[in-house]
């Protein structure tokens, strides 16, 4: 994006948000960390997704509280990823793709005309199912890495200062306090994956994305992902994606299980607390799915 566009986008986001400046203000104090977390309710509304003129999603309401961690579950090809990489406007990176409905933080649409892509994925942070650290830069500089690129300006203390926050948020500072200069690639992979959390909090997201974060990594990485996913539920609010049945029951408070049918589009078939929907879901196709007779 040049910087001309840049410039007038942020005029516009302005004249639409005029609290906006004061708060890129506040999230330009990267020292001022706890105090800056401010978790948003994210609410999908109505939202259906094609690529091409293939449907994948259809009529997906799903509300996500703050503070709450909500847990997408469901076979392979229902739509979780999807639905997940619309509620940060990533899914429009794809050429063929469209989608309708809204998606709403804390009751504003992340896809009204004239907000910036970039606005919403400052706030709407993603971490993937493999973990994509940039290998060669220092486990520092990763930390930092989204600083620039976000626009939010930090002197040396302030960003030793986030690099320590966020580490330790991300349950990884006791592990590399002393070697934050080595590159992130040298990093095993559950420490990879925590080191790309840390780097998604750093820009103080209102919610944070987790598409199967822990599938590519071993029980033990596994449990340490589920403790920061805890003590991170005061800082952001939490969506995950997993495949882990018992991963969905040991961190989330609430689930949406999603099923695309017989060739038909992705649809949530229920959705509810995490207890009653492992102990007592009311659609035959749940029990069956979160029993494990199925996907
Ligand atoms: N980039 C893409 N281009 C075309 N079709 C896609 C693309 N990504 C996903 N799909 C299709 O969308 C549907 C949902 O996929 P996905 O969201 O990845 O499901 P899940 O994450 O639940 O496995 C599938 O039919 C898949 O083949
Ligand atoms: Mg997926």
């Amino acid at each position: 994006m040049s910087d001309t566009t840049d410039t007038t986008d942020t005029l516009v986001d302005e004249i639409l948000d005029p609290t906006r400046k004061m708060k890129a203000v506040q999230a330009e104090r990267p020292g001022g960390a706890i105090a800056g977390s401010n978790p948003a309710t994210l609410e999908a509304d109505s939202i259906s997704a094609w690529f091409g003129d293939h449907k994948v999603l259809e009529g997906v309401s799903l509300t996500m509280p703050a503070r709450k961690v909500t847990a997408l579950i469901g076979p392979s090809g229902c739509g979780k990823s999807t639905f997940l990489r619309i509620l940060n406007r990533m899914h429009e990176l794809v050429g063929s793709a469209s989608l309708s409905g809204r998606v709403l933080l804390d009751g504003e649409d992340i896809y009204d005309r004239g907000r910036r892509i970039t606005h919403a994925r400052r706030q709407i942070g993603m971490v993937f199912q493999k973990p994509n650290p940039f290998p060669a830069m220092s486990i520092y500089d990763n930390v930092t890495a989204g600083l620039k690129m976000s626009g939010i300006k930090a002197g040396r203390e302030d960003k030793d200062r986030l690099v320590e926050e966020c580490l330790m948020k991300a349950g990884l500072w006791k592990e590399v306090r002393d070697r934050l200069r080595q590159p992130g690639g040298a990093l095993s992979g559950g420490q990879q994956q925590r080191l790309c959390i840390a780097r998604s909090l750093a820009v103080r997201p209102r919610v944070l994305l987790m598409d199967e974060p822990c599938s590519a990594l071993d029980p033990t990485s596994t449990r340490r992902i589920e403790e920061t996913i805890h003590e991170l539920t005061d800082e952001v609010t939490i969506v995950i994606v997993t495949h882990n049945m018992q991963q969905a029951a040991r961190v989330s408070n609430q689930c949406a299980f999603f099923l695309a049918e017989q060739g038909t589009p992705g649809a949530i078939v229920e959705h509810g607390a995490t207890d009653a929907m492992f102990n007592n879901p009311q659609d035959p196709r749940t029990t069956d799915y979160v029993n494990g007779r199925f996907g």
